[in-house]
């Protein structure tokens, strides 16, 4: 079955105000090379080789410039524009006919992940998707209040919630989401939220009441982080400068990974 890569690069970056008013977030760098790379990264460890990468009108030129068609990388980049930040469903709308029959992974363009067991959870969310179930990848973290989580019973998802005042679970949902071929046609049926977006969260509930929603746990040897913020872009800056200082390895590199899957 073939599987496409949406990966998620609008969005305003108010959190990150002065530096997002000058440059799209996914251009800014962590550490030593530019966001975009980490989720592109992730793309690619999973074997997606067709990516439409999402962004406003005015950053379509600079990311073409940079990344160009991606042949270079053994990739099929292609470009839509999305001018406002309606929504990741919206998104899947836009690229509905990039996405045809495929199933998705969506990657936010501000997310990183890293760690030993990272490229088998992605085995396991491309198994779901071989067996018409979306997935999601749930990581343990301190302040869960900011984020999208996962409640568990049962060791098993039964709940999804945006932002939770009272506490939940530790689970926050991470910004890669495995879905089937229909969560175009769930996408297009959902409506916006208070705040004027289409919401991942429900989208995410069309599957799970269906019991079509499994959970992957990424432990403790996975680091994940957004880097929406200047603490958390500053962190993830740090942890790749020490990962790559103690190892001398560079990390999350997209030309590396071209070789390591055999794309090029
Ligand atoms: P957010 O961090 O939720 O939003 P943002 O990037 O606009 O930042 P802020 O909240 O500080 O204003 O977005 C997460 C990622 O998803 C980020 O990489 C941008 C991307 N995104 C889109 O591409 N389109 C969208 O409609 C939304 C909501 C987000």
């Amino acid at each position: 079955m073939r599987i496409k890569g949406i990966l998620l690069a609008g969005g305003h970056g108010t959190r990150l105000w002065p530096m997002t008013k000058l440059v799209s977030k996914q251009m800014l760098n962590v550490y030593d090379k530019p966001m975009i790379f980490y989720p592109l990264s992730t793309l690619m460890l999973a074997g997606v080789k067709d990516i439409c990468i999402v962004t406003q009108d005015e950053n379509i030129k600079l990311y073409e410039r940079f990344l160009g068609t991606g042949a270079a990388l053994g990739l099929n980049l292609t470009y839509q524009s999305q001018n406002e930040p309606t929504g990741l469903p919206d998104a899947i709308n836009l690229t509905k006919d990039f996405i045809g029959k495929s199933s998705v992974i969506l990657a936010l363009g501000d997310n990183i992940f890293y760690g030993r067991d990272f490229e088998e959870q992605l085995k396991s969310g491309v198994e779901s998707l071989n067996n018409n179930t979306a997935s999601i990848l749930i990581h343990k973290v301190r302040d869960p209040s900011k984020f999208g989580v996962a409640k568990i019973v049962n060791n098993k998802v039964v709940e999804l919630i945006e932002k939770p005042k009272k506490f939940v679970s530790n689970y926050a949902i991470t910004g890669l989401y495995f879905l089937p071929n229909d969560c175009v046609d769930y996408s297009s049926k959902l409506k916006p939220s208070e705040r004027g977006e289409l919401e991942i969260t429900d989208l995410l509930d069309c599957y799970l009441n269906n019991d079509r929603l499994i959970d992957i746990k990424t432990g403790r040897g996975t680091y994940w982080t957004d880097c929406g913020t200047v603490s958390s872009l500053n962190d993830a800056s740090n942890f790749v400068k020490a990962i790559q200082d103690s190892q001398g390895l560079v990390i999350c590199a997209p030309e590396e990974l071209a070789i390591y899957k055999s794309f090029i």
